[in-house]
This record gives structure tokens, C-alpha cells and sequence, in this order.
């Protein structure tokens, strides 16, 4: 049970916690809660006694179920505070305008967004696959300086990075496409250093288009959702998946970026291609 709301449920006088609580997000000034087992007055409570207990928070929302669907949302219910899912969220030295309903956007990936953008020359060409709001193309133009493509099939959500590459002033080395991933151009001239995948639900199916699109001994960060009794075990599966994928004398390291859900765990690859 995380700490922050089993301070909340002593605070709501709501005894017996062995009801569950799978976590809780801060994104900007809303907090997003799961909590299974409580009755919809108890869940109120909860939320109000957050609310108390941390005075940045303006509005709290249940999460109910995972994060679905092609866009990654959040099905959300409100439960106490403003009534409002759009926020700023400031994460790795720049700033966010972020939908917590309508983009996907998690803050529990912000040290892998940092490691990411630690990476990347200052004459790399890169391209995001999957940009959402922008948490890693946004901080690699402003810290790395390299230019960036990102692209974002949610059309709100490629708005919402347009504002960020303004509000953080890397408009200039940023292009923003809305559209599918799988429509990008594929030309001669336009290959790019390094390539993002962060969609660790369908990375899969877009690799073949992504090797398509790196330079020749170019690095794409490919993510995925790897069941997996332990680390070891990811690992492995991973390995044999990109045996099947990659390109003979490709090279990679996988580390785990984090647990997802009973035997699931987000892992990454950091594929280099051949010459
Ligand atoms: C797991 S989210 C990651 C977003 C962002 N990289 C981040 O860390 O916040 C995956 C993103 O890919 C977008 N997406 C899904 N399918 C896509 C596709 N076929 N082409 C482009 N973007 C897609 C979703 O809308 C979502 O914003």
C-alpha cells in the first residue's frame, strides 16, 4: 500500500487496510489513485483526505482498469477537487502541458526519459516514434540539442507537444507529425541516428518499419512488456524475440525499466544496427 494514501485512510478514519491500492500518480497538480475494495463514499473520503495532506493537489481522479486502447488512456472517474483533467507537470528541467484523460502520460518513467536524454550527441537526427506529449523528445532538444521528429497518432496529444516544444523553448529543433507511425516516409536522405519506440505494448509490430528508417550502426530503444517470472526470465523471452526481428550482427543490451503488473515488467533493448 503506498504510503501517501494509507496516510489518507488513517487521516479518513478508514480502518481494516487490506483493501488495495495499487499505487497513486502525481501529474502536475492532479493526483490519479487506484484503489479496489472501497465503497465509492469511502473512496471520496480518501480523495478529500489526500487533498489535505498534499496542498499542491487540486483535483484527485480514480483510475479504473489499465491503460487501454491505441492511445494509452486512462479511464478516470472524479473524485474530489476541480473537475478538470488538463494540467502542467514539470519533469528532468522542462515543462509539460499534459491531459491526464485525453494523452498519455506517466510520470513513473521520468529517470528512463533522463537516461534516454544522457544518450543522445548534439549531432544526432532522431526520431520519437511515439512522442505523446513530448517527456522525451522535448528534454533531448533542450539538454542534448539534437534535432527530433516526433511522431503521435492522438492529434490532442501532438498538439499538446507543439505547446511543450514552445513552452520550452525548442520549437526550432522539434517537428511534431500527427499521424500513424506506420505512414511515416521512408526516403534515402531522411534516416535517422536514433530511434524511439517507447510503446512497450506494440513495439513488435513497428520494428520492421523502424529498421527501415535508422542508419546504417544506428541505436533504436525498443520497448516492451515482457512477462516474466523475474528479470532473467524477461530477458530471455525478449532475446528471443529479437532474434527474430533484428538484423543479423545487430547488437543490444536489455535492462528492465520497471514492473508493470503481477509478472510483468517494461524492458528495453538498446539496439545497435550493423554497418
Ligand atoms: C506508451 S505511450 C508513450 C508516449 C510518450 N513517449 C511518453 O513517454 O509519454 C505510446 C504513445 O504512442 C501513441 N501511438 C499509438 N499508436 C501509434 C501509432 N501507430 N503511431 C504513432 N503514435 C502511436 C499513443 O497515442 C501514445 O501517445
Amino acid at each position: 500500500m503506498p504510503r501517501l494514501i494509507r496516510a489518507a485512510l488513517e487521516r479518513a478514519g478508514i480502518d481494516n487496510p487490506d483493501r488495495v491500492s495499487t499505487g497513486v500518480d502525481v501529474i502536475g497538480d492532479i493526483a490519479i489513485v487506484r484503489l479496489e475494495g472501497f465503497s465509492r463514499r469511502e473512496k471520496r473520503r480518501i480523495a478529500r483526505s489526500l487533498m489535505q495532506d498534499m496542498k499542491n493537489i487540486r483535483a484527485v481522479f480514480e483510475q479504473e482498469g489499465g491503460i487501454e486502447g491505441e492511445l494509452r488512456l486512462r479511464k478516470l472517474k472524479h473524485l474530489s477537487g476541480e473537475s478538470r483533467t488538463l494540467t502542467v507537470h514539470r519533469e528532468n528541467g522542462c515543462i509539460f502541458r499534459v491531459d491526464v484523460a485525453k494523452s498519455y502520460f506517466s510520470p513513473r518513467l521520468s529517470t528512463e526519459r533522463l537516461r534516454i536524454v544522457g544518450l543522445v550527441g548534439q549531432k544526432e537526427r532522431v526520431l520519437n516514434m511515439f512522442a505523446g506529449v513530448g517527456p522525451y523528445s522535448v528534454p533531448i532538444a533542450k539538454f542534448a540539442g539534437a534535432m527530433v521528429t516526433s511522431c503521435e497518432i492522438n492529434d490532442y496529444a501532438a498538439r499538446l507537444h507543439e505547446e511543450n516544444n514552445r513552452l520550452n523553448k525548442v520549437e526550432g529543433l522539434v517537428s511534431v507529425v500527427a499521424m500513424d507511425a506506420m505512414d511515416l516516409p521512408e526516403r534515402a536522405k531522411l534516416k535517422f541516428d536514433r530511434i524511439l519506440m517507447p510503446h512497450p505494448s506494440q513495439a513488435n509490430n513497428f520494428l520492421p518499419k523502424a529498421l527501415r528508417m535508422a542508419k546504417k550502426r544506428g541505436v533504436i530503444h525498443y520497448y516492451r512488456h515482457v512477462l516474466g517470472r523475474d528479470e532473467g526470465e524477461a530477458k530471455d523471452a525478449l532475446r528471443t524475440e529479437l532474434s527474430e526481428l533484428l538484423p543479423p550482427r545487430s547488437k543490444y543490451t536489455i535492462r528492465k525499466v520497471r514492473e508493470v503488473g503481477p509478472r510483468w515488467l517494461e524492458m528495453v533493448a538498446g539496439v545497435r544496427l550493423p554497418p
